[in-house]
């Protein structure tokens, strides 16, 4: 996925900046990821791509 892809769309949070609050908060959940850039806190509906991406980022580690 582009850096610059847009993930959460109520919340304009693409997913550069949610890889970068993962790394740098060292968060684990969906709910985490809320509380620090905003992603899924609005419809909710990007909340199952925000839970691929922290898979993704931990799976790599
Ligand atoms: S698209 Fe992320 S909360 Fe609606």
């Amino acid at each position: 996925m582009d850096r610059e892809e847009t993930v959460c769309h109520c919340m304009g949070v693409n997913y550069g900046e949610i890889m970068n609050a993962i790394e740098t908060g060292n968060l684990k959940t969906i709910e985490e990821v809320g509380e620090a850039t905003g992603a899924g806190t609005g419809c909710g509906g990007c909340q199952d791509m925000i839970q691929d991406i922290l898979n993704e980022f931990y799976s790599q580690a």
